[in-house]
């Protein structure tokens, strides 16, 4: 682990964001607003920043990170671009959609962004923090999530020094993340199959309805994710609030904190109007306030599965595994 930095937190102006390229443009770390969540910026092309990065987090280093892109164009000098990229992007870029290609031949990239695999992840943010950021340094942005490896993801600025305060060099506070849980990966296979490794904002399935006229559960060569290798960080135990979570309760015991929604009210409740977009901006704030809670335990209401609340569902299995 590397020594004790002095971590500043600084509302990201114009003069912040200058700031932040320059720190990112010698090797630092940077926390950066997302549409999603909050990430933690590196720049791509160093082993030292990218290895800096997984210091910071006490990633394991196998887990490779999404590599963020100014657009398509950018996108295409480290990836083995494709038609099915490219359609993929043009519905969804900027956006909280990362896409998997296999990793183009002598790419600028450090190795451990990819963890040593032949296939690349990529990501064009919406935040306008994160669009006139990578404007500014040229370079592309390693950035896994902004916090601890396995713990609760952030979004807000506040949430990411609650673990890396002293770990890095500068936060760039953008607010609250609008979507807040983390962007779908599409893996665009060589041989045309799509498979869906992470739910997330963006439907995967109403997508390819989208672009080719049937779903995706429609075609044959559809793979279902096997969480092994393809998506490495796709581990069971995840966003750990470190105390047990019960899933699906529709009453409490004394002793937990109780996370609502609709009608089932709740210490915190993730959308009274049982409204699931809302309900996915609110997750990590209801988590990380269960966590601090003096409760020792969390209960959550059931979430109904569809739309982002997949999204939402798989995320909740992951940090009570
Ligand atoms: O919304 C997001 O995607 C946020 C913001 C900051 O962009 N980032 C994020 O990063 O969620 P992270 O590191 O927490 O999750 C990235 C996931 C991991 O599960 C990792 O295993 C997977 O992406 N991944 C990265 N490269 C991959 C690859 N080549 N093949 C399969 N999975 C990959
Ligand atoms: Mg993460």
């Amino acid at each position: 682990m590397s020594g004790k930095k002095v971590t500043q937190t600084v509302w990201a102006d114009a003069t912040a964001i200058a700031q932040a390229a320059a720190i990112l443009d010698q090797g630092g770390l940077v926390a950066v607003p997302t549409e999603t969540v909050y990430g933690l910026a590196a720049r791509a092309d160093s082993a030292e920043a990218v290895a800096a990065i997984y210091a910071a987090k006490g990633r394991p280093d196998f887990n490779p990170l999404i590599v963020h892109v100014r657009d398509a164009d950018h996108a295409r000098q480290f990836s083995q671009w494709s038609d099915a990229a490219d359609l993929v992007a043009r519905h969804n870029w900027p956006g909280p959609l990362t896409i998997v290609l296999p990793l183009r031949e002598g790419a600028p990239l450090a190795r451990a962004v990819t963890a040593g695999l032949d296939t690349v992840a990529l990501r064009c943010p919406a935040h306008p923090v994160m669009q006139q950021l990578l404007a500014t340094v040229g370079f592309p942005l390693a950035a896994p999530s902004a916090n601890v490896s396995g713990y609760i993801s952030p979004t807000t600025a506040g949430h990411v020094s609650a673990t890396l305060d002293g770990r890095i060099d500068m936060v760039l506070d953008g607010g609250p993340a609008r979507s807040g849980v983390e962007s779908t990966i599409l893996a665009l296979r060589t041989h045309g199959a799509w498979e869906e490794l992470r739910p997330g904002p963006i439907d995967v399935d109403a997508l390819h309805r989208h672009i080719y006229g049937v779903g995706l559960s429609d075609r044959a060569d559809t793979e279902t994710s096997s969480g092994t290798i393809e998506a490495p960080g796709q581990m069971a135990s995840h966003y750990a609030p470190g105390k047990p979570v019960r899933l699906g309760a529709t009453e409490v015991a004394p002793d937990e904190f109780y996370i609502g929604f609709h009608d089932l009210g709740g210490d915190c409740n993730l959308s009274r109007s049982g409204e699931l977009g809302t309900a996915a901006a609110r997750l990590y704030d209801c988590l990380h306030e269960a966590a601090a809670s003096e409760k020792p335990r969390i209960a959550v209401a059931p979430i109904p599965e569809n739309g982002i609340g997949r999204a939402i569902n798989d995320r909740l299995r992951r940090a009570a595994a």
